[in-house]
């Protein structure tokens, strides 16, 4: 038996032992809500993982774990939170919650802030709707009201006058607006390496102009599994033959690469070349990137960037490939751009292509639900009814994504078997497994 899981099974974390030890100071100096004696439990499991297997079951189903990869991953790493086509005009906010974080996405005059959600006064959550427009931001409960830049600028408390309004200010988190998309870091001190990474992706993504785009339409699921298993299912198209509708715009032999072509899939690999050499004469002729770009477990803002081709037309996310909006984006000027797909780590992904752009994030909420939310995205001047059918916009990956949270949900039933034991990835999991990987790294700089 793996020694990982007899120790899981010996010591669950989160137990009892939830008391046991004094939790240590965080790097702010806060108390981490692991105890240190969780905190090796927690390491210990790590140490024990098998390299190239699926994760023991705490990992999926561990509320304490969770409780680490809240402070360990989403505490202190680059995330995606919207887009700024979600918050065209001052005013506008939506609202992102991860794990215990909450956060106001505000557009200000002078671009987006990005503000911690917990009133001053006795922390109640100020805005609580998904998404708004509002002026000042008052609070609930006794009418605290923040400025949009977060100052405190009205707090009625009658016998108070000494109080000094200027040291309430709704804290703020860092965030960066690259290519239109606005990404958040919870961490006192956010990693460097996300500027790098930022100038690596933002050539392959601005000709979109996503600041020029307008929402058509958002979903919110919620799926009965840990933010891992969300992340670690979209990251293989192993699974594809589940996915009818997309699988007529991807290739059959996507996610395979030379030497592991099946035999009755030769013809549309040939197939998949020619494509890829004729969408990267597009590129060339156009000055748009195509390279594939990859280091998802090499650096801490670890991320995979390409443009490929679609199946049929190459145009978009349909049954014939062909193009979902009349609309062009930005300045592109060919609707045969196939699809520019990225990945960071640790809960986003995206497809830009010709026509519409899709967000897809993952939301952890607790150890057994996420919420994964999908934004469509086209071009502002296209209209409803007119340049795009909503209904067949989205049919795609509204089935895809139904069909997905199916198979994590199967997954994390599956962790919470006594019987269930890691398995080893396959050659076309190799993005799973680097994502496993590169969790693994960050929660174990995080707990040394
Ligand atoms: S908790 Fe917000 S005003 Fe009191
Ligand atoms: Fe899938």
């Amino acid at each position: 038996m793996n020694p990982a899981v007899k120790t899981a099974a010996k010591t669950p974390v989160g137990e009892s032992k939830a008391v046991a030890g004094r939790a240590p100071a965080t790097r702010k100096g806060r108390l981490s809500a692991v105890t240190e004696e969780q905190r090796s439990e927690i390491r210990e499991l790590f140490d024990n993982r098998r390299k190239g297997y699926s994760l023991d079951a705490p990992f999926y189903t561990d509320p304490t774990l969770f409780t680490a990869d809240m402070e360990g991953i989403f505490g202190q790493h680059w995330l995606f939170a919207a887009s700024v086509a979600e918050i065209p005009e001052p005013g506008d906010y939506v609202t992102v919650d991860y794990g215990p974080y909450s956060l106001i996405v505000l557009r200000t005059e002078e671009g987006v802030n990005v503000l911690h959600n917990v009133c001053r006064h006795r922390g109640a959550r100020v805005l609580t709707e998904a998404a708004g427009t509002t002026g000042n931001l008052v609070c609930g409960y006794h009418s605290w009201t923040y400025s949009p830049e977060g100052a405190l600028v009205h707090a009625s408390a009658p016998g108070e006058a000494t109080f000094d309004k200027g040291c309430f200010g709704l804290k703020r988190a860092h965030s960066r607006v690259v290519a239109g998309l606005v990404f958040v870091c919870l961490a006192a001190e956010p990693p460097e390496d996300f500027d790098e990474v930022s100038r690596i992706f933002e050539p392959y993504l601005a000709p979109h102009e996503l600041s020029s785009a307008k929402v058509a339409f958002q979903q919110e699921l919620v799926e009965e599994g840990n933010w891992k298993l969300v992340m670690e299912n979209n990251r293989e198209c192993y699974h594809c033959d589940g996915h009818p509708e997309l699988a007529c715009s991807l290739f059959p032999t996507w996610g395979l690469t030379e030497g592991i072509i099946p035999p009755h899939l030769e013809d549309v690999w040939d197939r998949n070349v020619q494509a890829d050499q004729a969408l990267k004469d597009r590129c060339v002729r156009y000055g748009l990137p195509y390279e594939v770009l990859e280091e998802l477990d090499t650096r801490i803002a670890g991320y995979r960037i390409s443009r490929e081709p679609l199946d049929g037309a190459g145009e978009s996310f349909s049954a014939s490939g062909r193009r979902l909006s009349k609309k062009l984006l930005g300045d592109l000027r060919d609707f045969r751009l196939g699809r520019c797909s990225m990945h960071l780590q640790p809960n986003s992904w995206f497809h830009f292509m010709s026509d519409h752009v899709i967000t897809f994030s993952a939301f952890p909420i607790n150890e057994h639900q996420t919420l994964v939310r999908t934004t469509w995205l086209v071009a502002d001047d296209a209209v409803e009814g007119v340049d795009y059918d909503l209904e067949t916009l989205t049919y795609t990956w509204k089935q895809t994504n139904l069909q997905d949270k199916n198979f994590v949900e199967l997954c994390q039933r599956g962790a919470a078997s006594p019987a269930y034991e890691p398995g080893p990835y396959m050659k076309s999991e190799y993005q799973v497994e680097a994502f496993i990987n590169w969790y693994v790294q960050r929660m174990q700089e995080h707990l040394a």
